[in-house]
């Protein structure tokens, strides 16, 4: 007979981390390497720990829980994992769901006695929201040699805390080197986040790629004046010049037909109702699955911004703070997902992913894959965010499936 997981056990973890970081309103924030995310790690360490598993921790943050198996093999393990650090007012799978159907699947291979032939590893990755600290999947990426420990410790935050003193306040700063394990192959379950999967009914997303991210920070320097003194031809409004900024990316991203845009946060100085913004202070995330598309969303950028110079009179500056280029994930893997899909009588369909992930950084270095389930209403960073059980559990299954099947090449 084919292993299944401990549902109860899954469920009730998942539903446990999510009421860990609530604050006064009962809103979940755990910003990596906060005290909510503290507390978070804490009690997946105690879960990892329970279930007889090695607990490791390197000099980013990155936690992992390793099981050798009792033969302790000397091949590379396969590693399954996400983050579980959130969004301000997340919803509670986002990441978690990767993390604890990872341990749970090498709880349930422990205790099957079917030792698999690789050792096993689930990855809880620091920073992956990238909301505290830039660029997004910073662990991961620090983990496979994309950024360096140093930069990537000193990183600052939009709080003006630094990475690794944070770390090390919270206690995880690590003295294992990233990258220390490298695996045969990873493996991120994940909920879609998007529409696709609950809108055409099928229940196991193949995830075959990952689509480009492109973050920079824009301020917009005007003049502060009298609103009511100012006529509108003598301004040189910072806030004006940054709608349009907004406006302008919404109608590219939708002219372009796939690609994305969001101004997600937006600051004025002096913020006072009757003075005209000195300065405007943005952020703009472009995606898209093609990297050409993205490279003309960036220009689009530009171009705007370089307009406005022009018309508005204002002056303008641009910070990168993230930039990946679609990824492919492994061919073999994603087949194993959609034939552990069809062992299992679920319907599946290959995707790309629009939202970042850190298996995206792990394929960098060993082949790698991603299983969706549905989102329902295809909301996420929001606290309806939801997967019904049933696709929760069928999800943890394929992993389980796929894993046994990794740990036997
Ligand atoms: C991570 O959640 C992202 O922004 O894609
Ligand atoms: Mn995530
Ligand atoms: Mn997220």
């Amino acid at each position: 007979m084919s292993l299944t997981i401990d549902t109860g056990r899954l469920l009730g973890r998942l539903r446990h981390l999510g009421s860990i970081g609530r604050d006064g309103e009962g809103r979940l924030c755990r910003l990596a390497a906060s005290d909510a995310d503290k507390a978070g790690r804490d009690a997946l360490v105690g879960w990892i720990a329970a279930a007889g598993l090695e607990v490791a921790v390197d000099r980013i943050g990155n936690v992992f829980g390793i099981w050798r198996g009792p033969a302790a093999s000397n091949l590379a393990p396969v590693m399954v994992g996400s983050h579980i650090d959130t969004v301000i007012d997340a919803g509670i799978y986002d990441g978690c769901y990767g993390v604890l159907a990872g341990l749970e699947v090498i709880e349930t291979l422990k205790a099957s006695g079917r030792a698999p032939d690789r050792p096993l590893v689930v990855a809880a990755f620091t920073n992956e929201e990238g909301v505290r600290y830039a660029p997004d999947m910073l662990g991961s990426l620090t983990y496979v040699g994309g950024l360096s420990l140093d930069v990537a410790l000193a990183t600052v935050g939009v709080d003006g805390s630094v990475l690794g003193a944070e770390l090390a306040r919270i206690g995880y700063a690590g003295t294992e080197a990233p990258g220390f394990i490298r695996p045969h192959a990873y493996v991120e379950l994940h909920i879609e986040q998007g529409p696709v999967l609950e809108k055409e009914g099928v229940a196991v997303g193949a995830v075959e790629s990952v689509q480009g991210i492109s973050w920079q920070r824009v301020t917009i320097e005007g003049v502060a004046n009298h609103a009511g003194t100012t006529p509108m031809r003598m301004r040189c409004d910072a806030g004006h010049a940054a709608a349009r900024v907004v406006t302008f990316l919404r109608d590219l991203a939708a002219a372009n037909g796939f690609g994305v845009a969001t101004v997600g946060c937006m600051e004025f100085a002096p913020n006072a109702i009757n003075v005209i913004p000195a300065r405007a202070t943005f952020t703009v995330d472009l995606r898209d699955p093609d990297s050409a598309r993205l490279h003309a969303l960036e220009e689009g950028l530009s171009g705007c911004l370089a307009e406005l110079m022009r018309v508005e009179r204002v002056k303008v500056r641009v910070e990168p703070l993230a930039r990946f280029e679609p990824v492919a994930f492994d061919r073999d893997i994603v087949g194993h997902v959609e034939a552990a899909a069809a062992r299992h009588g679920l319907p599946s369909r290959r995707m790309t992913s629009g939202a970042g992930h850190d298996a995206q950084m792990m394929a960098r270095i060993c082949p790698a894959a991603m299983i969706f389930v549905p989102s329902i209403g295809g909301i996420s960073h929001n606290p309806r965010e939801h997967t019904p059980e049933a696709d929760l559990v069928a999800g943890a299954n394929i992993l389980l499936e796929v894993v046994q099947r990794l740990a036997a090449e």
